[in-house]
């Protein structure tokens, strides 16, 4: 590789110049092995933050990173490989839906999920609420089961572009998170890696999402679009509303039930409209003849998730089991009557963190048990006295804050 001086590298962003290919090579091969130090790499990050990065420049930080680890490989299992992101929601259990729904309509998914940090919940930790699932599975196992049920919901497997993790964490630090084209290829970097044909982004829009207004998601869907294009994949994407939370139930075994009762066909309306968005998405890009709407109320998407479940060992009747509760529970009510005119969803993500569901750093643990169910949407009338949601914990001891923060959350009109 050639060499180049990070610093006229730097300086060329800085002055708003078009970098080529390798400059950027140069400059993310050189962080991950650890030869460029972290202020240069926050210093071009902020470069990119305040000048932004062409289609061309995207993709090649985008494949930059790809090279940087594994790279996975399902080419020798026959059918269409399909992958599904979201750029993050509270009370986001769409995989636990659309995977089974995709198992039934023919389309192989490896679903590679992560745990949750912050306000954002991780579908490993949801799947792990259930008794006995097993989130790591050998790749013989992975290989298998593709071919019997069309699925794995597991953990991320290898070093899946391991130079993404090392500057997202930067960003982290450095306030280069909310960049366009950085969001674009860091999510790119990881699907690609991942090996799948056909990848659909439900890029979030609102109060708990990065992306805050339509106009900034569409910018971002045409950059992935884009990058899919520059890789040979089918892209797509759907904008899932983050002005609320996604269904009614917020923490790990919560959402797996709200889960379980979508695919009973008994779901929220907006969840379940979102999985069928996602999931008829993938199906026409896939090229199959199916109607995701029918094949959940066939309820053979149901019985596909009862089957990757067991296949997974995880115990099916742990899920409705009805002594598996929080022993805290806590009824929030409204202090005045109004309609319900704005939720900080960000702010119920934090607030079910607080009660044990979500993580505020790495190493914490998670309550499988802890959440809230939302009684009330957005737009709904309430009235005094009347419940607006459920609190469960293990911890009683914050109960009186988290209330206080849920109720702050919603803006009663
Ligand atoms: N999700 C990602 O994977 N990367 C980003 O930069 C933002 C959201």
């Amino acid at each position: 590789m050639k060499t180049y001086i990070p610093t006229d590298i730097i300086a060329k962003k800085r002055d708003k110049k078009q970098l080529t290919a390798e400059e950027i090579r140069f400059l993310v091969d050189s962080y991950t092995d650890g030869l460029l130090p972290d202020y240069q790499m926050a210093s071009f990050l902020m470069a990119v933050y305040l000048n932004g990065m062409n289609d061309e420049e995207t993709a090649a930080m985008t494949e930059a990173m790809v090279n940087s680890g594994d790279i996975l490989d399902f080419s020798e299992i026959e059918g269409i490989k399909a992958d599904k992101h979201s750029t993050g929601g509270v009370g986001d259990k769409t995989t636990l839906v659309l995977v089974p729904i995709l198992a039934a309509a023919g389309v192989k998914t490896v679903k590679m999920s992560g745990r949750g940090l912050g306000f954002t919940g991780g579908t490993i930790d949801k799947l792990q609420s259930i008794k006995g699932y097993r989130t790591a599975l050998t790749e013989e196992e992975i290989h298998r089961q593709l071919r019997t049920l069309n699925a794995v919901m597991i953990g991320a497997t290898g070093d899946i572009a391991p130079a993404d993790k090392k500057i997202y964490a930067l960003r982290d630090v450095t306030a280069t998170v909310e960049s366009i084209p950085l969001i674009a290829s860091s999510i790119m970097s990881k699907k690609i890696a991942c090996g799948a044909d056909v990848i659909v982004i439900d890029i979030k829009v609102g109060s708990g999402a990065f992306m805050k207004t339509m106009a900034e998601a569409e910018e971002l869907s045409r950059r992935l679009i884009k990058i899919g294009e520059s890789f040979g994949r089918r892209v797509d994407t759907v904008f899932g509303s983050m002005d609320d939370v996604l269904g009614y139930a917020v923490g790990n075994l919560l959402e797996v039930r709200e889960a379980l009762e979508t695919l009973r066909g008994r779901g929220p309306r907006d969840l379940t409209d979102l999985c069928l968005e996602i999931a008829q998405k993938i199906i026409d890009a896939a090229d199959i003849k199916a109607d995701a709407a029918e094949i959940l109320a066939s309820g053979k998407a149901l019985e596909y998730f009862g089957k990757i479940v067991t296949a997974q060992g995880g115990d099916l009747s742990s899920i409705d089991d009805p002594n598996r509760n929080a022993p805290f529970v806590r009824e929030v009510k409204a202090p005045k009557s109004g309609t319900i005119a704005a939720v900080n969803a960000a702010e119920v993500g934090m607030t079910a963190g607080m009660l044990g569901a979500g993580r505020l750093r790495k190493e914490d643990e998670i309550d499988p048990l802890a959440g809230i169910t939302a009684a009330k949407k957005l737009g709904d009338e309430v009235k005094a006295g009347e419940v607006i949601a459920v609190l469960y914990t293990s911890n009683e001891s914050v109960l009186d804050d988290a209330e206080k923060r849920l109720l702050a959350a919603y803006d009663l009109k």
